[in-house]
């Protein structure tokens, strides 16, 4: 696959915190098969193997990634269909786009969802969401690609979600078909904007960020802990937590992955120590 594949590719751009270190092999499958292939090769190889989704919710390490880095191509694996409230769409599609053109066909549910970035993927593997709720209740099967290479269907009832967690753990989610309700568009618009704006308010939409670093403990807000610690603003090297949201760390271009995870400890233990509650890290790593 020597035509599609760079040897140490900066993973840095591929994110959103745009900080961390090159991947060993970096490979751009441009349909299933060949996705396939290359799965196939690394597991006979003991190569391991990682997909990259829109790199949103990832802090990579300033050493890399050893193995292989997949990313999905997001036209060639594309498709999104819809009939009645179902919706089938490629998990390679930014989720912007299934909110915005189920939206549109006045389909109700993805409105939620608005202002996450990421991948359709990315959102099934974490159940992305916020307080109206997340993606994975949607759900009524996906075509997953395991590390072999075997490719199946998952059907809603052996799925299960949880708070930024799903059993859709396999290496690649290929597509999804969702079940949404229908509405009037008008409405669903004007809920999204509602959406929309509140996070735009409240989060720091115009910086490099991860979105939340870390989860919610049960009936608290991170944000709302880390903040009453002191902590907005507190700055190690190029990384900073947000004066707007304490739950996200804002990096500058010349920051490092090191940055990131020294403020992630900080907060963390600043956190315990002064408020007795231990944080759990939501960000992948
Ligand atoms: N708050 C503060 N200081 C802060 C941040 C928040 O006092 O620095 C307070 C707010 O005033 C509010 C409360 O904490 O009273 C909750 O804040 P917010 O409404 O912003 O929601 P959140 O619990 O911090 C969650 C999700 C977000 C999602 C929003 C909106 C998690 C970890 N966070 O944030 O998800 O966008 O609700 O639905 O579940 C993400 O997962 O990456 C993410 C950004």
């Amino acid at each position: 696959f020597a035509d599609i594949t760079l040897q140490d590719e900066p993973l840095a751009p591929h994110t959103w915190l745009k900080v961390g270190g090159p991947a060993q092999f970096f490979v751009e499958p441009r349909e299933v098969d060949e996705l396939q292939q290359i799965v196939r090769a690394c597991h006979k190889q003991s190569i391991p193997v990682r997909l990259l989704g829109g790199g949103s919710n990832l802090l990579i390490s300033d050493d890399g990634v050893s193995g292989a880095v997949i990313r999905l191509p997001r036209d060639n694996f594309g498709s999104f269909e819809t009939e009645g409230g179902r919706v089938r769409c490629s998990a390679a599609m930014p989720l912007s786009h299934l909110v915005s053109r189920t939206v549109k066909q006045g389909l109700v549910g993805l409105e939620a969802l608005t202002g996450i970035p990421g991948t359709v993927g990315g959102a099934l593997h974490g159940n992305v969401g916020g307080r109206q709720g997340d993606i994975g209740r949607f759900i009524r099967r996906a075509t997953v690609m395991t590390i072999a290479g075997e490719i199946f269907t998952r059907t809603a009832d052996e799925l299960q979600f949880g708070y930024r967690e799903s059993s859709l753990d396999e290496l690649v989610i290929l597509d999804a078909e969702l079940e949404l309700g229908t509405g009037d568009p008008d409405e669903i618009a004007k809920r999204m904007r509602k959406i929309w704006i509140a996070k735009k308010t409240s989060q720091p939409f115009a910086f490099q960020s991860a979105g939340c670093i870390f989860k919610n403990p049960r009936g608290k807000s991170a944000g709302e802990l880390i903040d009453r610690a002191g902590l907005k603003g507190t700055r190690i090297g190029g990384a900073t937590i947000s004066d707007r949201h304490a739950n996200f760390i804002i990096t500058d271009d010349g920051a490092t992955a090191d940055d990131v995870s020294r403020l992630i400890d900080l907060a963390r233990s600043k956190v315990a120590d002064q408020l007795g509650v231990e944080l759990e890290v939501e960000v992948n790593r």
